[in-house]
């Protein structure tokens, strides 16, 4: 499994935005590693405990910003996100159960495909939008 490297194809055209994505990406790659070196399931847990708390703090940014200029479709986004959340909770409780390989190269698997997907489906849907109210 290849670590994910952050492209300009990637880029939401808001600096932020961007800096978030670079850090969210950075913290996957920080999970990649631990598994490779086969650390602890402490420190798996204590990275992936990061990396929601990381990721709640950027959902609540980005959603700041369509909310504050009107964005169409910020509902969707917004349950988008919800789903992720939920969904990272559960890998969190799983994750407190017990670590075993197949659950963290799954887990991993699922984080890696879930953010590209995201940026270059969901996220760059915005960009037009933010830039014209001249967030970037
Ligand atoms: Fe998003
Ligand atoms: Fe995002």
């Amino acid at each position: 499994m290849p670590t994910m490297i952050w492209s300009q194809e990637m880029s939401v055209g808001v600096a932020i935005l961007d800096e978030d994505h670079k850090k969210l990406i950075a913290m996957i790659n920080e999970l990649h590693e631990a598994m490779q070196h086969g650390r602890s399931k402490e420190v798996f847990a204590d990275i992936l405990g990061r990396l929601s708390a990381y990721t709640v703090e950027h959902f609540g940014r980005e959603e700041d910003f369509l909310a504050e200029t009107g964005y169409p479709s910020l509902d969707l986004h917004h349950r988008v996100h919800e789903k992720l959340k939920a969904d990272v909770a559960a890998i969190r409780r799983k994750f407190d159960e017990g670590v075993d390989a197949a659950l963290q190269i799954d887990t991993l698997q699922f984080l890696q495909d879930w953010l590209q997907n995201h940026i270059l489906q969901t996220d760059k849907r915005y960009v037009a939008h933010l830039n014209a109210h001249d967030i970037r």
